[in-house]
């Protein structure tokens, strides 16, 4: 059988981890306007290089990102935000402070910023972003709530990952409905504990604004409990776990750049490996998953991706697209001969976390983060710190293979740590949940 031609003229397939699927040529549908990766990745530069506490373990760049992808959330769960600033305001909120400590005129520092960058064409907003954006910046230290959708959502993103203080956030200091809806909630818990990558995090956002038919994909049918499982630990999904994609013209794209905890290519080569049939796939986006995916509740299939589609893998990797090819001719009930990619040692990762122990004894940590499950944390922090380096690295030179390389193992490294974090932190409570859904998964579909 002939393999779907899968070129498309209108795009070029890009540098690995930056072909930017939107493309910033394309007019945008939103009424804010798209944040695009590449304006996104540039603001990001400006705020660093004017920013003295950007290391900082409580309000440094990590805490920044998970400002950021709290922010997505809640912009999923309300329209009337704009993107664009509730990104901005996790980039800069933080980033004009002098210390760690009691520092209350750090926001309108930040604000200060925000029109210097403005004004030296690092910033691109209209006057009433700007505004908006102010003023979220000036305010978001004085313990209020607002009503205006963008800035609530701006503090709300922030707020919510008190957690990583040892602070229970509270509903009432909410300021919108998403925000109130998620304390209390375990996913609330996952956005300081969770690491995320800027490239994934900027994606999403710009996926959220731009125009384009976005589906969500999976491989294998959906689970009869309703919550797909991580085969790395044994916790169970809070609903079922997809692929971020797109649907462009006839082509079916799924989007690895889009996980949350940074771009993973090798679960979905043993996906392709078992054979699975693939679906397009809707529900409510309630949160993500073990390796920053989407997780639905309520899934449903739409239809099935057969062998015949145009199917994609993004970044686009010549061994994955080879892993494709395998896959169809499977599907399609054809001979097919050995696999195209070594799966024996894919997903091993014993020594890295050896070498993950040796990073958190040598950090030397203490004070606040001087607990099992705070030097877990820190221990996944300084991971992601290596990660989101070599991603920015690759960012502005996308052909370096040894950086490419060390993205790759600081990303095994990042998931193996993360691990350990998830089972230092279950009660014995929740063990014996998961075992009892572990044994039922077992027993029903993989
Ligand atoms: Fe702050
Ligand atoms: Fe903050």
């Amino acid at each position: 059988m002939t393999p779907c031609n899968t070129s498309d003229p209108t795009q070029s397939p890009g540098p690995l981890f930056t072909n930017s699927l939107i493309g910033p040529t394309q007019a945008s549908e939103s009424r804010h306007g798209v944040i695009t990766e590449t304006e996104a990745y540039n603001a990001l530069w400006a705020v660093l290089d004017h920013s003295s506490g950007h290391d900082s373990r409580i309000h440094g760049e990590l805490h920044w990102s998970a400002v950021a992808a709290a922010g997505y959330h809640l912009c999923k769960m309300a329209p009337e935000a704009d993107p664009r600033i509730v990104l901005l305001f996790a980039m800069f909120h933080d980033a004009a402070r002098e210390s760690d400590g009691h520092d209350p005129e750090h926001g309108a520092r930040a604000a200060e910023l925000a029109y210097k960058l403005q004004e030296s064409g690092d910033l691109e907003l209209d006057d009433e972003q700007l505004a908006t954006l102010e003023e979220a910046l000036t305010l978001h230290d004085k313990g209020q709530t607002s009503a205006d959708p963008t800035i609530g959502a701006c503090w709300d993103s922030d707020r919510i990952n008190l957690y990583r203080v040892g602070i229970t956030p509270e509903a009432s200091f909410m300021s919108t409905e998403g925000g109130r809806s998620l304390v209390g909630t375990k996913r609330a818990e996952y956005f300081p504990i969770f690491v995320f990558s800027w490239t994934a995090i900027f994606l999403n956002f710009e996926a959220l604004m731009g125009p384009g038919e976005h589906v969500y994909l999976r491989f294998g049918d959906l689970p009869e409990s309703g919550f797909s499982h991580y085969s790395s630990y044994t916790r169970p999904e809070e609903g079922v776990s997809v692929y971020p994609g797109h649907k462009s013209r006839s082509t079916y794209q799924i989007d690895t750049r889009r996980l949350m905890m940074g771009t993973e290519t090798r679960f979905v080569r043993h996906l392709l490996h078992q054979g699975r049939p693939l679906y397009v796939v809707e529900g409510e986006h309630i949160g993500m998953g073990g390796s920053g995916e989407p997780v639905l509740a309520d899934a449903h299939i739409v239809r099935e991706v057969t062998p015949d589609d145009c199917i994609e893998v993004l970044p686009k990797i010549p061994e994955v697209e080879e892993c494709i090819e395998w896959w169809r001719s499977k599907r399609r009930g054809e001979s097919v001969g050995e696999f195209p990619y070594p799966l024996e040692t894919s997903l091993s990762c014993d020594r890295s976390a050896e070498r993950a122990e040796d990073v958190l004894t040598a950090h030397g940590l203490g004070g606040v983060f001087d607990t099992p499950l705070g030097r877990a944390y820190l221990e996944i922090k300084s991971k992601l710190k290596l990660v989101q380096r070599y991603q920015r690295e690759l960012w502005r030179d996308p052909s370096n293979a040894a950086v490419r390389q060390r993205a790759m193992q600081a990303g095994f490294e990042l998931s193996s740590a993360t691990h350990k974090l998830k089972e230092r932190s279950k009660t014995p409570r929740q063990r014996e949940l998961e075992k009892q859904h572990h044994d039922l998964y077992r027993r029903t579909q993989w």
